[in-house]
Protein backbone atom coordinates (compact mmCIF):
# COMPACT_ATOMS: atom_id res chain seq x y z
CA UNK A 1 0.00 0.00 0.00
CA UNK A 2 2.36 2.55 0.73
CA UNK A 3 4.63 1.97 -2.67
CA UNK A 4 1.46 2.22 -4.38
CA UNK A 5 0.21 5.12 -3.20
CA UNK A 6 3.77 7.13 -3.77
CA UNK A 7 3.47 5.57 -7.32
CA UNK A 8 -0.18 7.26 -7.33
CA UNK A 9 0.57 10.29 -5.50
CA UNK A 10 3.39 10.49 -8.55
CA UNK A 11 1.06 10.67 -11.47
CA UNK A 12 -1.02 12.84 -9.71
CA UNK A 13 0.04 16.27 -11.69
CA UNK A 14 0.58 18.37 -7.84
CA UNK A 15 2.77 16.11 -6.45
CA UNK A 16 4.35 14.53 -9.85
CA UNK A 17 7.89 16.70 -9.95
CA UNK A 18 8.50 16.22 -5.91
CA UNK A 19 11.03 13.66 -4.23
CA UNK A 20 10.27 10.91 -3.36
CA UNK A 21 11.61 11.15 0.34
CA UNK A 22 8.75 14.47 0.10
CA UNK A 23 5.89 11.67 -1.66
CA UNK A 24 6.50 9.01 1.55
CA UNK A 25 5.91 11.36 3.83
CA UNK A 26 2.77 12.61 2.11
CA UNK A 27 1.72 9.02 1.75
CA UNK A 28 1.89 8.44 5.23
CA UNK A 29 -0.99 11.14 6.00
CA UNK A 30 -3.74 9.44 3.49
CA UNK A 31 -6.34 7.56 3.97
CA UNK A 32 -8.59 5.16 1.68
CA UNK A 33 -12.16 6.11 1.26
CA UNK A 34 -14.23 3.99 -1.12
CA UNK A 35 -17.78 5.66 -2.24
CA UNK A 36 -19.88 3.91 -4.53
CA UNK A 37 -22.05 4.82 -8.19
CA UNK A 38 -23.57 7.91 -7.96
CA UNK A 39 -22.33 8.83 -4.11
CA UNK A 40 -21.44 12.31 -3.27
CA UNK A 41 -18.23 12.98 -2.47
CA UNK A 42 -18.77 16.93 -0.92
CA UNK A 43 -21.79 19.14 -2.06
CA UNK A 44 -21.28 22.38 -3.15
CA UNK A 45 -21.48 24.88 -0.24
CA UNK A 46 -20.28 22.58 2.15
CA UNK A 47 -17.36 22.97 4.39
CA UNK A 48 -13.56 21.85 3.25
CA UNK A 49 -12.31 18.95 4.68
CA UNK A 50 -9.98 17.18 2.69
CA UNK A 51 -8.63 16.55 -0.96
CA UNK A 52 -8.39 13.14 -2.64
CA UNK A 53 -6.65 11.51 -5.48
CA UNK A 54 -8.54 9.32 -7.63
CA UNK A 55 -7.11 5.48 -7.28
CA UNK A 56 -9.46 3.88 -9.14
CA UNK A 57 -12.98 4.64 -11.01
CA UNK A 58 -14.47 8.36 -12.04
CA UNK A 59 -15.21 11.44 -10.22
CA UNK A 60 -17.88 14.31 -11.90
CA UNK A 61 -17.38 17.77 -10.75
CA UNK A 62 -20.57 19.62 -11.44
CA UNK A 63 -22.14 23.03 -10.24
CA UNK A 64 -25.93 24.00 -9.71
CA UNK A 65 -27.05 27.38 -11.55
CA UNK A 66 -29.57 29.36 -10.71
CA UNK A 67 -31.92 28.28 -13.42
CA UNK A 68 -31.43 24.60 -11.66
CA UNK A 69 -29.48 23.21 -14.23
CA UNK A 70 -26.40 21.02 -13.77
CA UNK A 71 -23.18 22.37 -15.42
CA UNK A 72 -20.39 20.10 -15.34
CA UNK A 73 -17.33 21.34 -15.17
CA UNK A 74 -14.75 18.19 -15.29
CA UNK A 75 -14.08 14.04 -15.05
CA UNK A 76 -11.69 12.81 -12.57
CA UNK A 77 -10.25 9.40 -12.79
CA UNK A 78 -7.25 7.61 -12.03
CA UNK A 79 -4.10 9.78 -10.09
CA UNK A 80 -6.31 12.76 -10.98
CA UNK A 81 -6.42 15.12 -7.32
CA UNK A 82 -10.10 16.21 -6.58
CA UNK A 83 -10.81 19.00 -4.41
CA UNK A 84 -7.50 20.50 -3.90
CA UNK A 85 -8.78 24.16 -4.80
CA UNK A 86 -11.31 24.21 -2.07
CA UNK A 87 -8.23 23.65 0.19
CA UNK A 88 -6.03 26.52 -1.09
CA UNK A 89 -9.15 28.71 -1.43
CA UNK A 90 -10.53 28.39 1.76
CA UNK A 91 -14.55 28.52 2.30
CA UNK A 92 -17.36 26.79 1.05
CA UNK A 93 -17.20 23.79 -2.33
CA UNK A 94 -17.67 26.08 -4.92
CA UNK A 95 -18.73 22.40 -6.83
CA UNK A 96 -20.37 18.83 -6.03
CA UNK A 97 -18.12 15.82 -6.56
CA UNK A 98 -20.47 12.55 -7.23
CA UNK A 99 -18.89 9.10 -8.34
CA UNK A 100 -19.52 8.38 -11.87
CA UNK A 101 -18.95 4.50 -10.70
CA UNK A 102 -17.51 2.94 -7.70
CA UNK A 103 -14.29 4.59 -6.63
CA UNK A 104 -11.86 4.36 -4.32
CA UNK A 105 -9.45 7.39 -3.29
CA UNK A 106 -6.69 8.61 -0.89
CA UNK A 107 -8.22 11.47 1.32
CA UNK A 108 -5.60 14.01 2.89
CA UNK A 109 -7.31 16.00 5.56
CA UNK A 110 -7.30 19.69 5.55
CA UNK A 111 -5.14 19.81 8.88
CA UNK A 112 -2.30 17.51 7.43
CA UNK A 113 -2.54 19.46 4.35
CA UNK A 114 -2.24 23.32 5.72
CA UNK A 115 0.62 21.35 7.74
CA UNK A 116 2.47 20.05 4.88
CA UNK A 117 2.51 23.25 2.88
CA UNK A 118 3.14 25.31 5.41
CA UNK A 119 6.60 23.06 5.91
CA UNK A 120 7.07 22.12 2.14
CA UNK A 121 8.57 24.68 -0.37
CA UNK A 122 8.44 22.31 -3.70
CA UNK A 123 4.82 21.26 -2.90
CA UNK A 124 3.95 25.19 -2.59
CA UNK A 125 5.90 25.72 -5.82
CA UNK A 126 3.97 22.55 -7.11
CA UNK A 127 0.50 23.63 -6.11
CA UNK A 128 1.07 27.19 -7.97
CA UNK A 129 2.27 26.02 -10.99
CA UNK A 130 -0.68 23.52 -11.42
CA UNK A 131 -3.21 26.57 -10.63
CA UNK A 132 -2.15 28.23 -12.90
CA UNK A 133 -2.30 25.71 -15.73
CA UNK A 134 -5.94 25.12 -14.27
CA UNK A 135 -6.78 28.80 -14.56
CA UNK A 136 -5.31 29.08 -18.22
CA UNK A 137 -7.31 26.25 -19.09
CA UNK A 138 -10.51 27.81 -17.72
CA UNK A 139 -10.11 31.14 -19.46
CA UNK A 140 -9.47 29.11 -22.93
CA UNK A 141 -13.14 27.44 -22.20
CA UNK A 142 -14.89 30.56 -21.56
CA UNK A 143 -13.45 32.08 -24.42
CA UNK A 144 -15.17 29.39 -26.61
CA UNK A 145 -18.50 30.03 -24.90
CA UNK A 146 -18.53 33.88 -24.91
CA UNK A 147 -17.69 33.22 -28.82
CA UNK A 148 -20.68 31.05 -28.95
CA UNK A 149 -22.91 33.34 -27.09
CA UNK A 150 -22.36 36.13 -29.71
CA UNK A 151 -24.10 33.87 -31.72
CA UNK A 152 -21.47 32.69 -34.74
CA UNK A 153 -20.98 29.31 -34.84
CA UNK A 154 -17.91 28.71 -33.46
CA UNK A 155 -17.27 24.98 -33.99
CA UNK A 156 -14.54 22.99 -35.34
CA UNK A 157 -15.60 19.81 -37.06
CA UNK A 158 -13.10 17.09 -38.00
CA UNK A 159 -13.71 14.24 -39.40
CA UNK A 160 -11.91 11.26 -38.82
CA UNK A 161 -11.32 9.39 -42.13
CA UNK A 162 -9.59 6.16 -43.24
CA UNK A 163 -9.60 5.32 -47.24
CA UNK A 164 -9.23 1.68 -46.10
CA UNK A 165 -11.39 -0.32 -43.59
CA UNK A 166 -9.89 -1.51 -40.07
CA UNK A 167 -7.33 1.00 -39.89
CA UNK A 168 -8.45 1.99 -36.47
CA UNK A 169 -10.69 5.32 -37.51
CA UNK A 170 -13.89 4.13 -35.58
CA UNK A 171 -11.54 3.44 -32.28
CA UNK A 172 -9.92 6.88 -32.45
CA UNK A 173 -12.70 8.96 -33.91
CA UNK A 174 -14.77 7.80 -29.95
CA UNK A 175 -11.42 7.64 -28.02
CA UNK A 176 -10.72 11.12 -29.37
CA UNK A 177 -14.23 12.49 -28.67
CA UNK A 178 -14.13 11.01 -25.14
CA UNK A 179 -10.84 12.55 -24.34
CA UNK A 180 -12.01 15.81 -25.68
CA UNK A 181 -15.26 15.69 -23.81
CA UNK A 182 -13.78 14.76 -20.31
CA UNK A 183 -11.83 17.95 -20.53
CA UNK A 184 -14.24 20.17 -21.99
CA UNK A 185 -17.33 18.86 -20.31
CA UNK A 186 -20.71 19.76 -22.16
CA UNK A 187 -18.71 20.79 -25.58
CA UNK A 188 -18.35 17.38 -27.70
CA UNK A 189 -20.53 15.84 -30.35
CA UNK A 190 -19.68 12.24 -31.83
CA UNK A 191 -21.89 11.47 -35.54
CA UNK A 192 -21.46 8.07 -36.12
CA UNK A 193 -21.81 8.24 -40.38
CA UNK A 194 -21.27 3.92 -40.69
CA UNK A 195 -24.38 4.04 -42.64
CA UNK A 196 -23.97 -0.01 -42.71
CA UNK A 197 -23.14 -1.43 -39.81
CA UNK A 198 -21.90 1.30 -37.14
CA UNK A 199 -20.23 0.31 -33.89
CA UNK A 200 -19.74 3.57 -32.17
CA UNK A 201 -22.19 2.99 -29.86
CA UNK A 202 -21.29 -0.34 -28.91
CA UNK A 203 -17.98 1.02 -28.14
CA UNK A 204 -19.43 3.20 -25.53
CA UNK A 205 -22.25 1.11 -24.55
CA UNK A 206 -25.14 3.01 -25.55
CA UNK A 207 -28.69 2.69 -26.98
CA UNK A 208 -29.76 5.89 -29.19
CA UNK A 209 -33.36 6.34 -29.00
CA UNK A 210 -33.43 7.62 -32.84
CA UNK A 211 -31.03 8.57 -35.53
CA UNK A 212 -30.22 11.27 -38.34
CA UNK A 213 -32.27 9.19 -41.27
CA UNK A 214 -35.66 9.50 -39.20
CA UNK A 215 -35.57 13.18 -39.68
CA UNK A 216 -36.00 15.56 -42.54
CA UNK A 217 -32.92 17.84 -43.44
CA UNK A 218 -35.23 20.87 -43.67
CA UNK A 219 -36.09 20.21 -40.07
CA UNK A 220 -32.94 19.96 -38.62
CA UNK A 221 -32.04 23.33 -40.64
CA UNK A 222 -34.65 24.64 -38.39
CA UNK A 223 -34.13 22.66 -34.99
CA UNK A 224 -33.65 24.18 -32.04
CA UNK A 225 -31.05 23.25 -29.07
CA UNK A 226 -33.92 21.28 -26.83
CA UNK A 227 -34.76 19.54 -29.86
CA UNK A 228 -31.34 18.60 -30.88
CA UNK A 229 -30.99 17.14 -27.51
CA UNK A 230 -33.38 14.58 -28.06
CA UNK A 231 -31.69 13.15 -31.19
CA UNK A 232 -28.25 12.54 -29.22
CA UNK A 233 -27.49 10.52 -26.97
CA UNK A 234 -24.90 11.11 -23.81
CA UNK A 235 -22.46 9.09 -22.22
CA UNK A 236 -22.35 8.88 -19.00
CA UNK A 237 -18.70 8.77 -18.50
CA UNK A 238 -17.59 11.30 -20.37
CA UNK A 239 -20.80 13.81 -21.51
CA UNK A 240 -19.85 13.22 -25.00
CA UNK A 241 -22.70 13.26 -27.08
CA UNK A 242 -23.85 10.94 -29.59
CA UNK A 243 -25.42 11.43 -32.87
CA UNK A 244 -25.99 7.86 -34.32
CA UNK A 245 -26.42 8.18 -38.28
CA UNK A 246 -28.75 5.27 -38.95
CA UNK A 247 -30.14 2.43 -36.15
CA UNK A 248 -30.68 -0.03 -38.97
CA UNK A 249 -28.32 -0.86 -41.77
CA UNK A 250 -31.35 -0.42 -44.02
CA UNK A 251 -31.75 3.15 -43.43
CA UNK A 252 -28.41 4.18 -44.76
CA UNK A 253 -30.26 5.17 -48.37
CA UNK A 254 -32.53 7.46 -46.10
CA UNK A 255 -29.02 9.58 -45.41
CA UNK A 256 -28.28 12.33 -47.89
CA UNK A 257 -25.89 14.59 -48.27
CA UNK A 258 -28.40 17.43 -47.38
CA UNK A 259 -28.80 15.37 -44.14
CA UNK A 260 -25.21 15.31 -43.49
CA UNK A 261 -24.45 19.55 -43.99
CA UNK A 262 -27.33 20.32 -42.17
CA UNK A 263 -26.29 18.43 -39.23
CA UNK A 264 -22.81 19.03 -39.39
CA UNK A 265 -23.76 22.91 -39.40
CA UNK A 266 -26.02 22.79 -36.28
CA UNK A 267 -24.17 20.79 -34.30
CA UNK A 268 -21.41 23.08 -34.57
CA UNK A 269 -23.25 25.90 -33.08
CA UNK A 270 -23.66 23.99 -29.94
CA UNK A 271 -20.18 22.37 -29.62
CA UNK A 272 -16.80 23.38 -29.83
CA UNK A 273 -16.00 20.15 -31.38
CA UNK A 274 -17.80 18.09 -34.14
CA UNK A 275 -15.91 14.60 -34.50
CA UNK A 276 -17.65 12.91 -37.68
CA UNK A 277 -16.26 9.05 -38.04
CA UNK A 278 -16.70 8.01 -41.79
CA UNK A 279 -16.80 4.43 -43.25
CA UNK A 280 -14.30 3.90 -46.26
CA UNK A 281 -15.10 5.38 -49.39
CA UNK A 282 -16.10 8.51 -51.34
CA UNK A 283 -20.15 8.30 -50.86
CA UNK A 284 -22.49 11.34 -51.34
CA UNK A 285 -22.69 11.93 -47.79
CA UNK A 286 -19.02 11.11 -46.69
CA UNK A 287 -18.35 13.63 -49.48
CA UNK A 288 -20.42 16.07 -47.86
CA UNK A 289 -18.78 15.19 -44.51
CA UNK A 290 -15.75 16.19 -45.81
CA UNK A 291 -16.75 19.04 -47.58
CA UNK A 292 -18.07 20.64 -44.40
CA UNK A 293 -15.16 19.66 -42.08
CA UNK A 294 -12.53 22.24 -40.87
CA UNK A 295 -10.35 18.93 -40.01
CA UNK A 296 -9.70 16.14 -42.00
CA UNK A 297 -7.96 13.67 -39.52
CA UNK A 298 -6.66 10.85 -42.41
CA UNK A 299 -5.90 7.44 -40.51
CA UNK A 300 -2.97 6.03 -41.78
CA UNK A 301 -0.81 2.63 -40.67
CA UNK A 302 2.63 2.21 -40.88
CA UNK A 303 3.16 0.16 -44.15
CA UNK A 304 3.24 0.88 -47.73
CA UNK A 305 0.07 0.00 -48.64
CA UNK A 306 -1.02 2.40 -45.96
CA UNK A 307 0.62 5.05 -47.01
CA UNK A 308 -0.33 4.33 -50.49
CA UNK A 309 -3.60 4.74 -50.51
CA UNK A 310 -3.49 7.68 -48.07
CA UNK A 311 -1.75 9.53 -50.52
CA UNK A 312 -4.37 8.77 -53.08
CA UNK A 313 -6.87 9.62 -50.45
CA UNK A 314 -4.95 12.91 -50.11
CA UNK A 315 -4.76 13.38 -54.40
CA UNK A 316 -8.15 13.03 -54.32
CA UNK A 317 -9.23 15.56 -51.74
CA UNK A 318 -7.41 17.93 -53.12
CA UNK A 319 -7.20 18.00 -56.90
CA UNK A 320 -10.79 16.84 -56.84
CA UNK A 321 -12.43 17.84 -54.35
CA UNK A 322 -10.23 20.83 -53.63
CA UNK A 323 -11.50 21.32 -49.89
CA UNK A 324 -11.47 24.94 -48.82
CA UNK A 325 -8.50 25.47 -46.72
CA UNK A 326 -6.73 22.68 -47.02
CA UNK A 327 -7.60 20.55 -44.01
CA UNK A 328 -5.78 17.88 -44.00
CA UNK A 329 -3.94 16.13 -41.06
CA UNK A 330 -2.24 12.36 -40.61
CA UNK A 331 -3.04 10.23 -37.46
CA UNK A 332 -0.50 6.91 -37.72
CA UNK A 333 -2.27 4.05 -36.45
CA UNK A 334 -0.90 0.64 -35.92
CA UNK A 335 -3.86 -1.43 -35.33
CA UNK A 336 -2.03 -4.76 -35.36
CA UNK A 337 1.37 -6.25 -33.80
CA UNK A 338 3.23 -6.89 -36.39
CA UNK A 339 6.20 -4.75 -37.23
CA UNK A 340 6.24 -1.79 -38.98
CA UNK A 341 7.37 1.38 -40.32
CA UNK A 342 8.49 4.16 -38.11
CA UNK A 343 6.95 7.79 -39.07
CA UNK A 344 10.47 8.21 -40.04
CA UNK A 345 10.85 5.43 -42.21
CA UNK A 346 7.94 6.09 -43.80
CA UNK A 347 9.00 10.05 -44.45
CA UNK A 348 5.25 10.37 -43.80
CA UNK A 349 5.51 14.59 -43.69
CA UNK A 350 7.42 14.80 -46.74
CA UNK A 351 5.98 12.03 -48.58
CA UNK A 352 2.26 13.88 -47.81
CA UNK A 353 3.65 17.14 -47.35
CA UNK A 354 1.18 17.55 -44.73
CA UNK A 355 1.06 17.85 -40.53
CA UNK A 356 1.20 13.99 -38.84
CA UNK A 357 -0.99 14.79 -35.54
CA UNK A 358 0.24 11.88 -33.57
CA UNK A 359 0.71 8.44 -33.67
CA UNK A 360 -0.65 5.51 -31.64
CA UNK A 361 0.95 2.69 -30.89
CA UNK A 362 -0.50 -0.59 -31.09
CA UNK A 363 -2.63 -1.10 -27.71
CA UNK A 364 -3.18 -5.27 -27.97
CA UNK A 365 -5.62 -6.71 -25.46
CA UNK A 366 -6.09 -3.25 -23.87
CA UNK A 367 -8.09 -2.09 -26.59
CA UNK A 368 -9.91 -5.13 -27.64
CA UNK A 369 -11.06 -5.85 -24.04
CA UNK A 370 -12.43 -2.41 -24.13
CA UNK A 371 -14.33 -2.92 -27.31
CA UNK A 372 -15.45 -5.82 -25.60
CA UNK A 373 -16.95 -4.28 -22.13
CA UNK A 374 -18.63 -1.23 -23.93
CA UNK A 375 -15.65 1.08 -22.14
CA UNK A 376 -13.58 3.89 -24.15
CA UNK A 377 -9.79 2.40 -23.98
CA UNK A 378 -9.24 6.23 -22.83
CA UNK A 379 -11.43 6.22 -19.35
CA UNK A 380 -10.49 2.32 -19.19
CA UNK A 381 -6.54 2.27 -19.16
CA UNK A 382 -6.27 5.69 -18.84
CA UNK A 383 -2.13 5.54 -18.39
CA UNK A 384 -1.61 2.92 -21.59
CA UNK A 385 0.54 3.57 -23.67
CA UNK A 386 -2.35 3.64 -26.76
CA UNK A 387 -4.35 5.89 -24.52
CA UNK A 388 -1.66 8.39 -23.49
CA UNK A 389 -0.80 8.59 -27.62
CA UNK A 390 -4.93 9.07 -28.19
CA UNK A 391 -5.44 11.88 -25.23
CA UNK A 392 -1.74 13.46 -26.78
CA UNK A 393 -3.56 14.15 -29.73
CA UNK A 394 -7.09 15.23 -28.26
CA UNK A 395 -4.75 17.47 -26.50
CA UNK A 396 -3.26 18.86 -29.71
CA UNK A 397 -6.96 19.28 -30.95
CA UNK A 398 -7.87 21.65 -27.85
CA UNK A 399 -4.64 23.15 -28.28
CA UNK A 400 -5.34 24.39 -32.21
CA UNK A 401 -8.84 25.40 -31.36
CA UNK A 402 -7.46 27.25 -28.64
CA UNK A 403 -5.07 29.01 -30.72
CA UNK A 404 -7.90 29.69 -33.35
CA UNK A 405 -9.87 31.24 -31.15
CA UNK A 406 -7.24 33.13 -29.84
CA UNK A 407 -6.18 34.26 -33.40
CA UNK A 408 -10.32 34.94 -34.70
CA UNK A 409 -11.03 37.80 -31.30
CA UNK A 410 -7.74 39.60 -32.79
CA UNK A 411 -8.27 39.32 -35.82
CA UNK A 412 -12.72 39.62 -35.56
CA UNK A 413 -12.74 36.85 -38.14
CA UNK A 414 -14.35 33.34 -37.87
CA UNK A 415 -12.84 30.79 -35.78
CA UNK A 416 -12.81 28.30 -38.80
CA UNK A 417 -10.52 30.38 -41.11
CA UNK A 418 -8.41 30.74 -38.46
CA UNK A 419 -8.15 26.86 -37.64
CA UNK A 420 -7.77 26.47 -41.42
CA UNK A 421 -4.44 29.02 -41.52
CA UNK A 422 -3.11 27.09 -38.02
CA UNK A 423 -3.99 23.65 -39.60
CA UNK A 424 -3.56 23.64 -42.88
CA UNK A 425 -0.38 22.79 -44.74
CA UNK A 426 -1.08 25.27 -47.38
CA UNK A 427 -1.65 29.25 -47.56
CA UNK A 428 -5.07 30.04 -47.45
N1 LIG B 1 -3.93 1.12 -31.88
C1 LIG B 1 -4.61 -0.03 -31.85
N2 LIG B 1 -4.17 -1.08 -31.12
C2 LIG B 1 -4.84 -2.25 -31.09
N3 LIG B 1 -5.96 -2.50 -31.78
C3 LIG B 1 -6.45 -1.50 -32.53
C4 LIG B 1 -5.81 -0.23 -32.61
N4 LIG B 1 -6.55 0.56 -33.45
C5 LIG B 1 -7.58 -0.20 -33.86
N5 LIG B 1 -7.55 -1.43 -33.34
C6 LIG B 1 -8.47 -2.56 -33.60
O1 LIG B 1 -8.55 -2.72 -35.00
C7 LIG B 1 -9.84 -3.10 -35.42
C8 LIG B 1 -10.37 -2.13 -36.47
O2 LIG B 1 -10.59 -0.86 -35.87
P1 LIG B 1 -11.78 0.11 -36.31
O3 LIG B 1 -11.67 1.28 -35.42
O4 LIG B 1 -13.06 -0.60 -36.38
O5 LIG B 1 -11.25 0.49 -37.78
P2 LIG B 1 -12.00 1.28 -38.96
O6 LIG B 1 -13.07 2.12 -38.37
O7 LIG B 1 -10.92 2.09 -39.62
O8 LIG B 1 -12.54 0.23 -39.87
C9 LIG B 1 -10.69 -3.13 -34.16
O9 LIG B 1 -10.78 -4.46 -33.73
C10 LIG B 1 -9.90 -2.30 -33.16
O10 LIG B 1 -10.12 -2.71 -31.84
MG1 LIG C 1 -15.11 2.25 -38.86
Amino acid sequence: MRRSATDLLRRADVFARLPESDLRQISKLLRERRIGRNQVLFGQGDAVEAMYVVVDGRIRIATSQATGRERVLAFLGPGEVVGEMGLLRGGARSATATAVTDTRLLQLRKADFDALLANNLNLMRELARVVARRRAAMQHRLLAETSYERGGPSGIVSVIFSPRGGAGATTLATNLAVALAQRAPDSVALVDLNLLFGHVPLLLDLNPRTSLAAISAASIRQMEREAVEFYLTTHPGSSLRVFAGVLRPEEGELVTPAHVKAALELLRRMFAHVIVDIGPGFSEPNLAALESAHNVLIVCTADRAGVRAVTECQRICRELLRLPGDPLQYLLNHPSPYPSLSAEQLELEHALNARLIGSVPYGGETVARAALEGLPVVSRSPHSAVSRAIIGVAERMQAQLSEALQLATRRASTPQGAYAELTGAAPV
